[in-house]
């Protein structure tokens, strides 16, 4: 990645986010990094833990919708990188309560570009180094049927409250490129898991709930079909977009893994049984009769339920050179070993414990030298 970046990451202590700070420090000592995030539910400033003392990142507490907060630190940081994590991104939390997904996800977005604009295009100097970065999702394409795959060139046909805001916030970065010139790229990924997700969603959901002994709630008959990459893939591919994509370009990410959910749920239940049953501490602390696949529970279905999504990533794989790395049984096995041996970071978040966190880190400021 190019050492010199000053790169705004906004969502940087959610999921995804927080794996791209720590992986953007690792490739890139020498980049200026500032994370801003709201810290919602979703938020953990104690996922950014082993770079808080790094003299080059600094955290802002703070919303992408307050214009102020997001130009000053434009400005200040002399930002050249805007790598857009912010958002609310679970579908069944968006059913219950749309209004936040339009307020983070269309109004925020609509924020960041604007405050983008002003900075970088109000007649300073020039300075080819830009990009905003929208991460998006491939929800933004609809439902498939048994076949098929999405492109860049299907056209959005969103279902869910969640994945109309991500459209909506797309859009508006395309116009922004089209209109302004704003040296925008949208990357729109699929499914993914790893570290430090949320429990909440369904891999890190199925784990805890396997290894505590409660019901795995499969949604409808199970046969729902994502395409799953590891949030590592991930942010490599989100380097290789800032490193080698072109400006004013979309490119679909995903991970040619394509499975069903009951298929998933009965993998991490053996991976769960294989965890437990091979160390006589976890035997004691998550003590099971025979295999979880016994907790599995059938739930009434989702509302409008997208049936399957499949994306094909031949273009970035062959305009820019990325594939994705990680074997979709290996990595939910080692993100099964990861919740087994992180049981203290879920249970904080679910207890709301890591909002304390930050509390006692900050004493509720802005984390800013
Ligand atoms: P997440 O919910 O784990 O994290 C979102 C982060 O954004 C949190 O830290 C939260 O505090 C922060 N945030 C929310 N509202 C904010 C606001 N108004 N201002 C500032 N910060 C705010 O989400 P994630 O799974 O890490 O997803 C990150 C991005 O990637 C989202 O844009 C999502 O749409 C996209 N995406 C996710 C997936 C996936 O499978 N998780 C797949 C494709 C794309
Ligand atoms: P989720 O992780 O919420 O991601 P998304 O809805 O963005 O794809 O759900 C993945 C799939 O798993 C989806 O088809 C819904 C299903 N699901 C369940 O069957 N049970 C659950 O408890 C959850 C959270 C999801």
């Amino acid at each position: 990645m190019d050492r010199a970046r000053r790169a705004l990451i906004t969502g940087g202590a959610g999921f995804i986010g927080s794996n791209f700070t720590l992986y953007m420090r690792a490739k890139n000592p020498d980049a200026r990094i500032v994370v801003l995030d709201k810290l919602t539910y979703a938020g953990n400033l104690e996922n950014l833990a082993p770079i808080k003392r790094d003299a080059n990142f600094s955290f802002i507490k703070g919303d992408i919708n307050a214009f102020e907060t997001v130009d000053s630190v434009m400005r200040e940081d002399n930002i050249d990188t805007v790598v857009n994590f912010a958002a609310e991104s679970h579908v069944d939390r968006s059913i219950l309560g749309p209004r936040a997904f339009v307020e983070t996800n269309v109004m925020g977005t609509f924020t960041l570009l604007e405050a983008a604009r002003k900075n970088w295009l109000g007649g300073g100097a020039s300075n080819d180094k830009r990009i905003f970065l929208h991460v998006s999702t491939d929800e933004v394409y609809g439902s498939l049927g048994e076949t098929g795959y999405f492109t860049e060139e299907t056209p959005y046909s969103p279902n869910s409250p969640y994945s109309a805001s991500k459209a909506a916030s797309d859009h508006l970065v395309r116009a922004y490129h089209h209109t302004y010139g704003l040296p925008v790229i949208t990357t729109n990924c699929s499914n993914n898991y790893g570290p430090y997700q949320f429990p909440e969603k369904l891999i890190p959901l199925i784990t805890i709930n396997a290894l505590t002994g409660k019901p795995l709630p499969v949604y409808g008959d199970g046969g729902n079909v994502r395409d799953w990459l590891h949030v590592e893939d991930h942010c490599a591919a989100i380097e290789t977009a800032l490193d080698r994509g072109k400006i004013g370009e979309v490119y679909n990410v995903g991970g040619r893994a394509e499975r069903k959910n009951i298929d998933i749920v009965n993998l991490i239940c053996g991976a769960v049984d294989a965890a437990v049953n091979s160390d006589k501490a976890l035997r004691e602390l998550y003590p099971f009769d025979g295999s979880r696949k016994k907790l599995i529970t059938y739930v009434k279905d989702r509302p409008g339920h997208d049936r399957r999504y499949a994306i094909d990533c031949a273009k970035i794989e062959k305009e820019l050179g990325w594939t994705p790395a990680v074997a979709f049984e290996d990595g939910v096995r080692a993100t099964v070993d990861w919740y087994v041996k992180n049981r203290k970071w879920w249970e904080r978040v679910m207890s709301g414990e890591y909002v304390k966190y930050y509390e006692r880190q900050y004493g509720g400021r802005s984390a800013r030298p």
